[in-house]
């Protein structure tokens, strides 16, 4: 973990396995001045569970390190775990923020590293990988996006901020996810510049 104090940016390393449209979020709202005039966030590294992500195009195409941990490479999910807290811990984070990122996280890395996840529903409901299909298919007429801390349960962890999205007559798995990620994207920028405002509330 760093030592960053309130005048410095927080520093954030991203975890992204598709596209990274979030991740571009972030990007592009990075090192913005909070209202106080503090310095908001940095992102210092984007890491990916599988090669050729969009994510870590994104991150490259801005100079940003990135660095890829596929689990086919480790003879045991216990060593993926440790390759990849090493990976991100070489870049001091302050947050790791899991973008998209498909794998769950090990014990050991969310002792280290405080993180962030963000789930395309309204948690407690609809937890698990197919959370936009899930709601979907319940027939609930109003779903969102949740973020929250990670905890080493699935979805599980302490509520951040949460967006409602009402869901639209004919709405399929794609259009609905779409909308969702329009206010995913909101969500996640003012969380992490909220996180990197007050980080003495959590941040030890
Ligand atoms: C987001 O909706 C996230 O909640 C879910 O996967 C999507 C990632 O989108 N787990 P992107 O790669 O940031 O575009």
């Amino acid at each position: 973990m760093s030592t960053a104090t309130p005048a410095e940016p927080l520093r954030v390393v991203v975890l992204v396995s598709g596209t990274g449209t979030n991740l571009q979020a972030l990007l592009d709202a990075q090192g913005a001045s909070d209202p106080t005039g503090r310095k908001g966030y940095a992102v210092v590294a984007v890491g990916a569970d599988r090669p050729g992500t969009g994510g870590e195009e994104r991150a490259a195409g801005r100079g940003i390190p990135t660095f890829t941990v596929r689990l086919a490479d480790y003879p045991t999910r216990e060593e993926w775990d440790r390759a990849l807290l090493e990976n991100v811990s070489a870049h001091t984070p302050d947050l790791v923020v899991l973008a998209g990122f498909m794998k769950l996280i090990g014990p050991e890395f969310l002792r280290t590293h405080p993180t962030i996840n963000s789930h395309p529903a309204l948690l407690p409901s609809f937890p698990g990988a197919h959370g936009v299909r899930d709601a979907l298919a319940h027939g609930v007429k109003v779903t969102g996006c949740t973020i929250f801390w990670v905890d080493d349960g699935v979805d599980t962890g302490a509520i951040i901020d949460q967006r409602a999205v009402r869901v639209a007559a004919g709405d399929t798995e794609e259009t609905l996810h779409e909308r969702i990620k329009v206010e995913e994207r909101v969500m996640f920028v003012e969380t992490v510049r909220g996180l990197a405002a007050d980080r003495a509330a959590w941040l030890t």
